[in-house]
């Protein structure tokens, strides 16, 4: 047989065993990320998730971070956000700082200190302000809990997780801070986007184009925090 069709057979004999185990959601996810052109140019580009595109959209749209600002990252693995955070502040060189935390374990990068730990366990918000050694600039939440296929069991989990997020900015970030956050569409009414609006000098939605479009995400973007 030629080298040709051995690798053809080879093929179709890994096709065949990837479908027998895998689930329909699974298999659908990953034919998605395989055509997926921001995957491709996560991979290209060195970013470990195509979401940090969705950040780097947001950032040079709406010019995010800065150098030498302090920066906090609620649900950072595998570490996309952080990589463009850490490049924006520069804290592989040693100005401004930026810290991740995730309940996975994430692989050390440079200029960022990772904790893992579930960010709504009581003890979560002293740690990274321990590791901040101050107050934040910036506080991101890209947090999103696995979802369970039942969507309002889903849109709850991601607004708890917005909503906690935002209490916490509230807590850490200086005078003039920003707060980005993943919601759902339609999820940010009420008290969340009330509470935003009263302390924070421009709040809005925005959907960048990384986003899927399928995908009822969506981001709260909170701009220049007005302190406590
Ligand atoms: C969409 S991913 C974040 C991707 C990341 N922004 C990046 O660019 O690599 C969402 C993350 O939120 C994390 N997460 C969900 N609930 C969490 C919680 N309670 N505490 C900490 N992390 C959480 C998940 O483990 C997951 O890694």
């Amino acid at each position: 047989m030629s080298d040709e069709r051995k690798a053809g057979v080879r093929g179709l004999k890994q096709r065949v065993k990837t479908a027998r185990k895998r689930t329909l959601s699974s298999q659908r996810w990953l034919e998605r990320q395989l055509n997926d052109p921001y995957v491709a140019r996560a991979k290209r580009e060195g970013y470990r998730s195509r979401a940090a595109y969705k950040l780097l959209e947001i950032d040079e749209k709406h010019r995010l971070l800065k150098p030498g600002q302090r920066v906090v990252d609620l649900g950072a693995a595998p570490g996309g956000w952080a990589q463009v955070a850490a490049r924006k502040v520069g804290s592989p060189e040693g100005r401004g700082k930026v810290v991740g935390i995730d309940l996975l374990p994430i692989e050390p990068l440079p200029g960022v200190d990772f904790v893992q730990l579930d960010f709504l366990a009581p003890e979560a918000p002293e740690r990274l302000v321990e590791l901040l050694g101050g107050e934040a600039d910036v506080v991101l939440s890209d947090m999103a809990a696995n979802a369970t296929g039942h969507k309002k069991t889903d849109h709850l989990k991601i607004m708890g997780l917005a909503e906690a997020a935002a209490e916490f900015a509230r807590s850490v970030l200086a005078p003039g801070g920003a707060f980005l956050a993943k919601v759902l569409q339609g999820g940010t009414e009420g008290a969340l986007l009330t509470d935003l609006k009263r302390d924070f000098a421009t709040v809005r939605h925005v959907k960048p184009a990384a986003s899927r479009s399928d995908s009822a995400e969506l981001y709260v973007l909170a701009m220049g925090f007005r302190g406590r």
